[in-house]
């Protein structure tokens, strides 16, 4: 797939014609929102697994040392716990801009901490994108993040800011918990 994926989203119109629409957020996007919103609520997706597999050369680390940021990877019978976002259509042009990196749009239940479901949106980076990293032990994950950076600061504030983020939604993610931990044996 190429590496710019804004041409794709762009055909993504399933919400352009409501007023309103769900962004399910599982990591920067719960910690960072860099775009209007009307409102927020703790929520989950299923059957989808949080990983630091896609790789990073645009905002966490550069071309010759990419670092490596979430997306998701299907896991049937999981629930993976994040924020959602109620947004206008028009703020998709600007994630659509931030994510070129590989990220897709994918309608998606979503499922609010109070139990009600919604229709709504999340950006995943599958593993045919050119900038996908995949599977690697979490000390190696944690090994590669203490050493990038990029236009959008240090990879190891990124992973530091999720766990933190999670941990203030009450979240456990073993995943994520393990590569922080690693990361306490890597130099600052
Ligand atoms: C998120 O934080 O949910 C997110 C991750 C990658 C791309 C867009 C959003």
């Amino acid at each position: 797939m190429s590496l710019n994926t804004i041409t794709i989203n762009q055909r993504m119109d399933k919400f352009d014609a409501h007023h309103s629409v769900w962004l399910f957020g599982y990591g920067s996007l719960i910690f960072k929102a860099d775009f209007p919103y009307i409102e927020r609520r703790p929520a989950s997706i299923a059957n989808w697994a949080r990983r630091f597999w896609q790789g990073s050369h645009d905002h966490r680390g550069t071309e010759a040392a990419p670092g490596r940021v979430v997306t998701l990877v299907p896991a049937p019978g999981a629930l993976c716990a994040g924020m959602a976002y109620l947004i206008t259509p028009e703020v998709f042009a600007h994630l659509d801009h931030r994510e070129k990196n590989g990220y897709l749009r994918l309608a998606t239940d979503i499922r609010f901490d109070d139990g009600d479901t919604v229709e709504g949106l999340v950006y995943i980076a599958t593993e045919d994108n050119a900038a996908f990293l995949g599977a690697a032990t979490e000390r190696d994950i944690a090994r590669q993040i203490a050493s990038a950076s990029g236009p959008s600061g240090r990879n190891r504030d990124y992973l530091l800011d999720l766990a933190h983020a999670l941990r203030e939604l009450g979240q456990d993610d073993a995943h994520v918990f393990a590569i922080e931990r690693h990361l306490a044996d890597f130099a600052k």
